[in-house]
């Protein structure tokens, strides 16, 4: 696996392998990688002919009260677990190389970006956007590959990558879960043993709430209570939001429930914050 430390490095590569002709499958992740992560690193190396995967622990994406000096970090584990799958580059800029010294660009994505995630991290979605921008334009992947763990943020890079012209195809994997049911996330490391019992709550409300939707129930606002009932029941966690949204919009479903539509939650456990969802109907047997 060819390790790549400069952007413009990683351009000149990019462009001698396209000029090849060769077609590359981009996964962008934080790194602390775990089976969700190398499930869309699957997907890029069975698409494409080449497989970059980027680690960068992306400081404008986390907000001033946030976690990133504790975020956790194993590169050398995260390099041997990419590298036994097939993947072909890892770009592993640092911060000074993404972010050049007096650097003043940002990428905005509007309306999207102002509710739920949003509206509780304020700066998030702008970090996001941003160095998703800058990665795209190091590696010039043909296809990015993304997971529905992040459903806002799909939403959000699907719009960005189109309004831009990217020319970029976005795939979203499926949300890959513990045995037990709980989200993979490289933050379910903060949880103490009482608090990751706990957090189970979060898939237990979502699958409950498919089973009212299954049964029958069309009323967003009973499956958004029933959702936020479900989790405040479990003992010490505080919910940030738990809501019905169009998958695409990420608007709230005032209403009644037609097509496709998805449950989003957000809630804490002591210092730790998760986020978790499903989608209602056909689309949520795989998450
Ligand atoms: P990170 O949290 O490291 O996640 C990288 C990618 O892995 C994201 O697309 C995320 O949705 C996906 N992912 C995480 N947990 C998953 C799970 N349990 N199942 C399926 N996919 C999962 O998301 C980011 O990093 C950053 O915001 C990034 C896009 C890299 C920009 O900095």
């Amino acid at each position: 696996m060819n390790i790549i430390r400069r952007v413009t490095d990683m351009q000149r590569e990019s462009d001698r392998l396209r000029a090849a002709g060769a077609s590359i499958g981009f996964v962008p992740t934080m790194g602390y990688l775990h089976e969700g992560h190398l499930d869309l690193l699957r997907i890029a190396i069975s698409r494409c002919d080449i497989s970059v995967c980027s680690i960068f622990v992306n400081p404008t994406q986390f907000g001033r009260d946030e976690d990133l000096a504790r975020y956790p970090r194993d590169f050398e584990r995260d390099c041997a677990l990419i590298e036994a799958l097939g993947c072909d580059i890892l770009f592993a800029p640092d911060e000074s190389e993404m972010y050049p010294e007096g650097d003043c660009t940002f990428v905005h994505v509007d309306h999207l970006t102002n509710t739920l995630e949003g509206a509780f991290r304020p700066t998030h979605f702008r970090g996001v956007t941003t160095v998703v921008t800058k990665l795209f334009l190091a590696v010039r992947p043909q296809l990015a590959v993304f997971g529905q763990k992040d459903a806002q943020q799909v939403a959000v890079i699907r719009r960005m990558t189109r309004d831009l012209h990217f020319g970029v195809e976005i795939a979203v994997a499926p949300i890959r879960r513990e045995k037990d049911g709980l989200a993979m996330s490289s933050r379910n490391t903060y949880l103490g043993e009482d608090e990751r019992r706990e957090a189970l709550a979060l898939f237990r409300s979502l699958q409950r709430a498919r089973k009212l939707h299954d049964d029958g129930e069309r009323s967003a606002a009973n499956i958004q209570r029933f959702v936020a009932e479900e989790i405040l029941r479990s003992g010490t966690m505080t919910l940030d939001y738990a809501a019905v949204v169009h998958p695409d919009t990420m608007e709230q479903i005032e209403d009644e429930i037609h097509g496709a539509a998805l449950v989003v939650v957000a809630a804490r456990i002591g210092s730790t914050r998760l986020i978790d969802n499903t989608f209602l109907g056909s689309e949520g047997s795989s998450s």
